[in-house]
């Protein structure tokens, strides 16, 4: 389970997340909606305990990590499967290394067993014949499967964690991503939670929707609360959906 209680933080004096509450389990799906710039990838952050509160308490599977060092963070953050926004591969290495990079670094697994995994890995995200490849020689859709692949690699997953999955791909590519993370999350029964300024993503993947605005939660709820709410965020939301289908 995560539990933000009053979660204050600031970059500088820049006021980011100004007393942010909830309690999420593993096996949820929720989507995390709100402005560019609102903080919606600080919350990636401090779950992770790479950046920590400035007034708060952030509790992971019943531990408080706000007062974590980084050896004891490590078990915290392999909880998670993360894929940052940028869904960043290293450039000079071939898809094979990059799927094998943390297991290398983490689990100090001889080769054979961790190029048996890579492969396993490319597998299930669907992008098998890319093991040669370099980084630049993918189209988006694959960069984002491998990046998924390289999240998947190291962890004991209780919940994967998206930033913007779908940023920058054409609609079949983003539908093919969406189908992955819905097919990751059935077939393990594990939750996830999604950064997206795509409504339609959101709807199709999620039940719960937690709307950021000006450093707070506006709105933190399922489906039928999301239809009847008055609140401004949320009906643009909604009417963003109704273009859409
Ligand atoms: N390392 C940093 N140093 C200083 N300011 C930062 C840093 N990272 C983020 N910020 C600022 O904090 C605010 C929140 O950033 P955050 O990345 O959480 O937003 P976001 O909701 O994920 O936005 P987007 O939808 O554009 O990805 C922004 O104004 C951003 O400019
Ligand atoms: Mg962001």
């Amino acid at each position: 389970m995560i539990v933000f209680d009053n979660v204050w933080f600031s970059y500088g004096d820049r006021e980011v997340l100004k007393g942010i509450s909830f309690t999420a389990n593993f096996d949820e799906r929720i989507a995390v909606l709100g402005e560019s710039g609102g903080g919606k990838t600080t919350i990636l952050k401090l779950i992770l305990g790479l950046i920590s509160p400035d007034k708060g308490k952030i509790i992971i599977d019943g531990v408080d990590i706000t007062q974590l060092n980084e050896e004891e963070l490590i078990p915290i953050r392999r909880k998670f499967s993360i894929v940052f926004q940028e869904g960043a591969l290293f450039d000079s290495l071939p898809v094979k290394e990059n799927v094998a990079f943390f297991m290398r670094e983490l689990l100090k697994l001889p080769d054979e067993e961790i190029y048996r995994r890579v492969r396993e890995l490319l597998r299930r995200v669907g992008v098998e014949d890319a093991e040669e490849l370099m980084p630049e020689e993918l189209s988006g859709g694959m960069h984002r499967r491998v990046a998924i692949a390289r999240a998947l690699a190291v962890g004991k997953t209780k919940m994967f964690l998206y930033d913007e999955p779908t940023a920058g791909l054409d609609p079949i590519n983003s539908e093919r991503i969406m189908t992955l993370i819905k097919d990751l999350a059935d077939k393990e029964n594990i939750g996830f939670m999604i950064i997206t300024h795509v409504v339609y993503v959101a709807w199709q993947l999620c039940n719960r929707f937690i709307f950021l605005k000006e450093g707070q939660i506006v709105f933190d709820g399922n489906k039928d609360e999301l239809i009847k709410s008055n609140i401004s965020a949320v009906k643009d939301f909604i009417k963003e959906l109704f273009f859409r289908i």
